[in-house]
């Protein structure tokens, strides 16, 4: 053990997802009761280095949170402290504050940070890293996106959470002989669609990493309704895109890092389909941010507790600039230099594709 870490912080940023109170819990007790130190929480993500918003967490404080979704914390997914919107002269400019975090940190006695996030919340935290700062990430997404690690934490909440939807979805849609389309997130990447739509008994997956055609989709449903299945479910991942398209766009969020939210291609996939299949009635649900709420699955709850010991012993063996990875099913770690924007998406002959089309799931290709 060492004797130089007195007192720790950690931070959530970016979108919440199930498990982060697992991981603040875990570490939290981690750092008392194996190792001793004080520990700290900064609110509001990487806004809360800033403004210096810092909050013991004691064990218990962080009593009672395990199964609990969102963050004690708070988070954010707009605060870059790289690149923080600051007025001067009346116009608001981007500016780097990352040496306010600094100071405030060095003010409070804060010897080293846990950064609880995704691709940009840990992105910051590489480069704080770089400035000296004794840090250590946990990686967190319900895209589980992240190439460094087999699972990020909150995946397998979301995939609950849409294989229920898609459960929900078919006994209406057999009753009513209708086409159900559930859309569901995970940015540039097909995770949740692919493993939902096969966990949910989807007859059609569709995600960004194969393009598909909509006759061929077309042509499913219509193959069904031959053999006397007057209904057909199908789950969209939000990125998908037709062959020769492009992704449908919600919104874009201005202050944002990472600007673009996709969402829509689920009435427009219905939409182009009642084109083609006049008799059949299609409905769309989107599934959006109760993918993200609620209580953390028992797998979550199990991962979050490892990561969040793992991360505290990383600190106390000193092995900064890291993020806790699962490889297999151990726990490990990789460099924060080596994780940042290496993006883990479903390749073509990914198992569970070739698993989804072995049993006749079309995936509109
Ligand atoms: O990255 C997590 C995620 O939930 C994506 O799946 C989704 O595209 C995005 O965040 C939604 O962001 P927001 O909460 O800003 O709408």
């Amino acid at each position: 053990m060492t004797d130089k870490i007195k007192r720790i912080a950690m931070m959530t940023g970016g979108g919440d997802c199930p498990g982060l109170n697992a991981v603040i819990r875990a570490a939290t007790r981690t750092a008392i009761l194996k190792y001793g130190y004080e520990v700290y929480g900064y609110k509001y993500g990487y806004k809360g280095m800033y403004t210096n918003d810092l909050i013991p967490l004691t064990l218990e404080s962080v009593s009672g949170i395990l199964h609990k979704g969102g963050t004690i914390l708070y988070s954010s997914n707009k605060d870059n402290l790289f690149a923080y919107p600051q007025e001067v002269n009346g116009k608001v400019i981007t500016q780097d504050v990352s040496h306010v975090a600094l100071s405030n940190m060095k003010a409070s006695g804060i010897d080293a940070l846990i950064v609880i996030g995704g691709d940009g919340t840990l992105t910051s935290a590489r480069d704080f890293s770089r400035k000296g700062v004794k840090i250590v990430g946990v990686p967190k997404t319900i895209d589980n996106d992240l190439a460094a690690t087999e699972t990020t934490f909150g995946f397998y909440s979301a995939l609950d959470c849409a294989t229920e939807a898609l459960d929900r979805l078919h006994t209406t849609a057999e009753s009513h002989h209708r086409v159900m389309i559930l859309e569901v997130m995970g940015r540039n990447a097909g995770w949740i669609a692919l493993e939902s739509g096969i966990a949910g008994s989807a007859d059609v997956i569709l995600i960004p990493e194969i393009p598909y055609d909509i006759d061929k989709i077309a042509r499913k449903i219509k193959e069904r309704a031959a053999n006397g299945k007057f209904f057909s479910v199908i789950v969209v991942s939000e990125g998908a895109v037709p062959i020769g398209g492009c992704v449908t766009i919600d919104r874009i969020v201005e202050d944002s890092p990472d600007p673009i939210r996709l969402g829509g291609i689920g009435k427009k996939l219905s939409y182009d389909l009642e084109k083609i299949i006049g008799d059949h009635e299609i409905r769309y649900t989107v599934l959006g941010h109760l993918q993200r709420g609620g209580n953390a699955s028992t797998f979550d709850r199990i991962l979050s507790t490892r990561y969040g010991v793992a991360a505290v012993d990383l600190i106390a063996e000193e092995k900064f600039g890291n993020m806790v990875c699962l490889k297999g099913n151990t726990m490990s770690y990789e460099s924060l230099e080596n994780v940042i924007g290496v993006i883990k998406s479903v390749s073509e002959d990914n198992e569970l594709v070739r698993v989804g089309k072995s049993i006749g799931i079309s995936f509109g290709d």
